[in-house]
């Protein structure tokens, strides 16, 4: 994590920018090089003519400061306009969920939050800080306030997984083995692994890949733990034990928790706070029961899964 993101790069996201406005429609001139710079033009066009009709941007209160923010973040990859004048608060110490569909942008959006990525434009402000205005020695530190459970789980594959979940420690802190093993055990206990250090990540099941990945995000105790899609690739049983798991050990950890999934069911299951990203913006986010009881269509059409809205495929 000491290097940031430039361009294209390992891990999800990696797909070319896609030559089609961010939301996916066509481009209706094909997307030839020399025709890029107008490509992108027009969407910008026509972003300010109707095509947020949805987006009321509305943010409903929840009484609680904002552990972090994006402020008209604006990031493009080549002509692909990915976040345009993003700008959404996620509150401190609660489990708030970003929704939306698939290549909207929630990945990015972790990677801004954690420094992976700079936005063109706009602020990103993590407990106060502006993370693209650290430098590096500040944001080191500032990371070790973060545990990330990426996509996959993201655990070395030459090393057991006790040795994988006390890497951080090993990493960051001046630990002795003793405190170390304490500290692991604990965390591989609370997640349901205790008995499985021994084991090599291929010898584990995606589910437990999941539940290793969360034990190691908690090692250093972090106020802040983002989740990117910690349901995918899951069947609906361990979907729901992964959301059980995540509010009990928030309930008795306390932190800020950011979900990122596109699965509703997980949404109902542990959100107190949704954001709905789509198109680069927030189309409403607040309390999720108000979310849940929200009057805007796409956000129903969203929430509730249902084929007919303004959602196309997408
Ligand atoms: N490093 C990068 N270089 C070029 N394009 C990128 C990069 N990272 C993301 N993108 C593009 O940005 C857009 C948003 O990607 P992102 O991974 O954030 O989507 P997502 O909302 O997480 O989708 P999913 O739900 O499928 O994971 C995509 O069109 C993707 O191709
Ligand atoms: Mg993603």
């Amino acid at each position: 994590m000491a290097t940031r993101e430039q361009g294209p790069s390992g891990g999800e996201g990696e797909e070319p920018p896609r030559g089609s406005i961010p939301g996916g429609e066509p481009r209706a001139d094909g997307g030839s090089p020399a025709e890029d710079k107008r490509g992108e033009r027009r969407e910008f066009e026509r972003g300010e003519s109707g095509e947020f009709e949805f987006h009321t941007g509305a943010n409903r209160a929840t009484g609680l400061p904002d552990a972090i923010e994006f402020v008209g973040v604006h990031k493009s990859f080549g002509s692909n306009h990915v976040l345009q004048g993003l700008n959404m608060g996620l509150p401190e110490g609660q489990i708030s969920m970003i929704l939306g569909p698939s290549g909207t942008g929630k990945s990015v959006c972790i990677k801004h939050i954690v420094g992976l990525l700079y936005p063109d434009e706009g602020d990103v402000i993590v407990q106060g800080q502006s993370i693209p205005s650290l430098p590096d020695a500040d944001l080191f530190e500032i990371r070790k306030k973060f545990g990330v459970l990426f996509q996959d789980g993201a655990l070395f594959g030459s090393m057991n997984l006790y040795d994988n979940i006390a890497f951080p420690l090993r990493q960051h802190t001046e630990k002795g083995e003793e405190e170390i093993a304490e500290i692991v055990h604990g965390r591989m206990r609370e997640v349901g692994l205790g008995d499985a250090g021994e084991k090599m990540p291929n010898e584990l099941s995606g589910g437990m890949r999941k539940r290793a990945g969360f034990a190691r995000s908690l090692v250093l105790d972090p106020e802040i733990v983002l989740f990117d899609e910690p349901d995918s690739g899951l069947d609906p049983v361990r979907t729901a034990l992964l959301c059980e798991l995540i509010k009990e050990v928030h309930e008795e950890n306390g932190g800020t928790y950011v979900v990122i999934t596109h699965d509703i069911m997980s949404a109902r299951r542990v959100a107190e706070h949704i954001s709905v990203l789509w198109r680069g913006r927030i189309v409403e986010s607040g309390p999720a029961a108000e979310l849940f009881d929200s009057e805007n269509p796409f956000v129903r059409q969203f929430l509730s899964g249902e084929s007919q809205g303004p959602l196309g495929m997408e």
